[in-house]
């Protein structure tokens, strides 16, 4: 190969989309028959990108084919609920699924690798790429990356019903200060390494193909020049051997963020940190011919990029035969399949948060009784396709959307359902009001679809205010006036700040964005056809002051007391958040007794057992997340008040009880101490099995 077919092979080129499909840039194409790109993202469908195949085949000097990328986020053609919404289900096996299947219709699309899974921790709801995340949690996070990776690449990256994943974005880019997107992140190596970095190693340690850098600096150095982490963790402590691509123009960034003069620059400090494949900034094209030149930029650094990538081509069996992932007829029979309408329900049935069920004259309005006789649905969420899709929604068809009027008009056939939209998204428009209050009069039970478009999460969709955006709140109270019962839908892409609608409205259920089977989804939950089971893996807090806020804080030296006022509080607002993390409801109830342990003292490599007994008291049939937090009540570094180390999902019928176990090992007491070595120190131990984060009975041990 010649220096300039490397380069070629570390550059990642978009193609855009106009009305009539996908359409490549005139100059790219001519740099693609040049043999000066390696790979294409955002051209998809077997016909086009069998045509942009054939020229890296055909055309060029060394035929080698190219790799297809997509943000395949949370479904391809069929979506699935936002990867926020889906970690709520704390179920590893159907995050897994919901992988296969999206690869499985990628790969279909002619597609072979994914940009995704996003890893990224955030305890900031005004982030809005919160959407693409598992929520707040390091060890939850990680497992779920784990599934996720597992799920996409499957066991052979050549057949080709997998795609190539990519975890992204490294490092820590949900700290962006104050939550504005691309901001900068500033943190303590401690709290990195412990919070930040565990779910990226976790899909590294999957077999994860390819690991995406992130738009931020960490420590004064953006990420796509930081050789701490592309290089010394990601290779040298980590062992990472898939290739390492920017995110979008994010070399040529660094410019103005200020860590170099110009481009040439940025591609040398660039490659030099680890940067295997330049996304879209042509900046490896344009310099690093003259850089190796200059003896800027050893070629051997180029050797080594270059051979993983063409590593990665060679295991999705690409070398064999360039076109194996381009078959029409596959494509027409996996596009929309049943299996994947059926998942789609499935997944977005679990996902849903039930967040209150308060009794109305003493009963719950939830579920709905089958009998009830008029419905009222408000809201702009009512009769929408493709806000229910959400975020990143590749080429999800809205159009193939099931609404929530289309769901429950399907789950209450004997109901006479009426709809009036109210308000929009954003502005002032309050028009709409008096018929949404005339609706709500007509009928016996008003359900309010309200929260967010798919364009205020996501990328670039930070917001400092976290309320539902537009006049929908001042709908709702209007609504609420007529003194009709109430069943308040949340469907955001992030946790949104409604403590209005909890301290009035008896039922509020938090249904995120699910995706094309959404509508049915949810009236299957108000129906009580599916019992909700959904736990937040995102705080929920009051307002917008107590941001950051997450479950695993530390004490302070200051705890809070109510009588003290020089202890760690706010004057105006609690501590507690309005919904604490692992929280959700079932329209069952579950208790939890007799917590107790295998023994109250281990050593140094001793497993612990415990045990706890769940039982069902309520009438329905329901799924319950048993959650084991452990705190280290000293250390030689302040701990967390606690930290997620176990969870299990039972399945109980009413009056039945279950003895849930779990193990304590010793990697599970183990942290970043004083020295920054990663161990467990001798001392007591606190283990709280609960519900969730706010909840639970706790029972102690020690590690001699
Ligand atoms: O994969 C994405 C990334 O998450 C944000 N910037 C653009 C990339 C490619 O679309």
């Amino acid at each position: 190969m010649t220096l300039e077919e490397k380069i070629g092979q570390m550059t990642l080129y978009t193609s855009g989309w106009d009305v009539t499909g996908p359409t490549l840039n005139e100059n790219y194409k001519e740099e693609l028959k040049a043999g000066r790109v390696g790979a294409l993202f955002n051209a998809h469908t077997v016909a086009y990108n069998t045509d942009l195949q054939k020229i890296a085949v055909e055309e060029t000097r060394l035929g080698i084919p190219l790799l297809f990328g997509y943000d395949v986020i949370h479904g391809h053609r069929t979506i699935f609920p936002i990867p926020l919404a889906e970690a709520c289900t704390w179920n590893m096996e159907i995050i897994k699924e919901t992988a296969r299947l999206s690869a499985k219709e990628a790969a279909a699309s002619g597609l072979n690798w994914t940009f995704n899974p996003m890893v990224d921790i955030s305890r900031d709801p005004r982030w809005g790429r919160v959407a693409e995340g598992s929520g707040e949690d390091p060890y939850l996070g990680s497992l779920i990356a784990r599934a996720r990776v597992q799920g996409y690449q499957g066991d052979d990256l050549s057949d080709p019903f997998t795609l190539m994943a990519c975890v992204k974005h490294f490092a820590a880019y949900g700290a962006a200060q104050a939550g504005r997107d691309y901001h900068t992140v500033d943190m303590s190596d401690r709290v990195l390494r412990e919070t930040y970095l565990p779910p990226y190693k976790a899909a590294i340690d999957a077999g994860v193909a390819t690991v995406m850098t992130s738009f931020n600096e960490v420590d004064g150095v953006p990420a796509s020049g930081n050789k701490y982490l592309l290089t010394e963790i990601l290779r040298d402590e980590w062992g990472f051997d898939g290739f390492v691509v920017t995110d979008y123009t994010s070399i040529n960034e660094m410019v103005p963020h200020g860590v170099v003069a110009n481009e040439k620059e940025a591609a040398e400090l660039a490659v030099n940190a680890g940067v295997d494949m330049d996304m879209q900034g042509s900046v490896f094209n344009d310099h690093l011919q003259k850089l190796v030149e200059e003896g800027k930029v050893e070629e051997k650094r180029i050797d080594e990029a270059v051979r993983k990538i063409l590593e990665m081509k060679w295991r999705l069996g690409l070398f064999e035969d360039p076109y194996h992932y381009l078959d029409e007829a596959r494509e027409k029979e996996v596009l929309f399949s049943k299996e994947l309408m059926d998942h789609s329900l499935a997944v977005a049935k679990e996902s849903i948060v039930l967040l209150k069920n308060d009794p109305v004259n003493s009963k719950k309005l939830l579920p709905v009784s089958k009998e009830v006789k008029s419905i009222a649905l408000i809201g702009p969420l009512g009769d929408n396709q493709q806000d229910l899709l959400g975020t990143w929604h590749a080429s999800g068809d809205a159009g193939k959307v099931v609404t929530v009027l289309q769901g429950l008009k399907n789950e209450f056939p004997d109901a006479k359902i009426t709809y009036a939209q109210g308000a929009g998204f954003s502005g002032d428009d309050r028009k709409g009001f008096a018929e949404a209050v005339e609706t709500a009069r007509k009928a016996d039970l008003v359900i309010m679809a309200l929260g967010e478009n798919y364009q205020q999460s996501g990328e670039a969709a930070s917001r400092s205010e976290i309320g539902l955006p537009g006049v929908q709140q001042e709908l709702l109270q209007a609504v609420h006036k007529t003194g009709k019962p109430v069943v308040a839908l949340v469907m955001a892409g992030r946790p949104l700040t409604i403590e209005w609608i909890d301290e009035s409205i008896p039922a509020v259920v938090n249904t995120w964005h699910l995706g094309t089977m959404a509508g049915q989804a949810i009236a299957e939950v108000l129906s009580g056809k599916y019992n909700p089971s959904g736990k937040l893996t995102m705080t929920f807090p009051r307002n917008v002051g107590q941001i950051p806020i997450f479950y695993n804080m530390k004490n302070t030296g200051r705890p809070f007391q109510a009588e003290n006022k020089y202890t760690s509080k706010y004057i105006d607002v609690p501590n507690e958040p309005l919904y604490p993390f692992g929280y959700g409801l079932s329209y069952t109830t579950f208790t939890y007794n007799g917590l107790k342990l295998s023994k109250t003292e281990v050593t140094g490599n001793d497993s612990l057992e415990v045990e706890v007994t769940v039982e069902n008291t309520g009438e329905y049939a329901g799924e319950e997340v048993v959650q084991l937090y452990i705190q280290d009540l000293v250390g030689s570094v302040t701990r967390p008040v606690k930290e997620l180390k176990g969870f299990k999902k039972i399945s109980l019928k009413p009056g039945e009880s279950q003895v849930v176990k779990f193990t304590i090992n010793p990697d599970d007491l183990k942290f970043y101490t004083r020295d920054m070595s990663f161990k467990a120190e001798p001392g007591d131990f606190m283990v709280t099995v609960g519900p969730n984060a706010a909840e639970g009975d706790t029972i102690k041990f020690s590690l001699k």
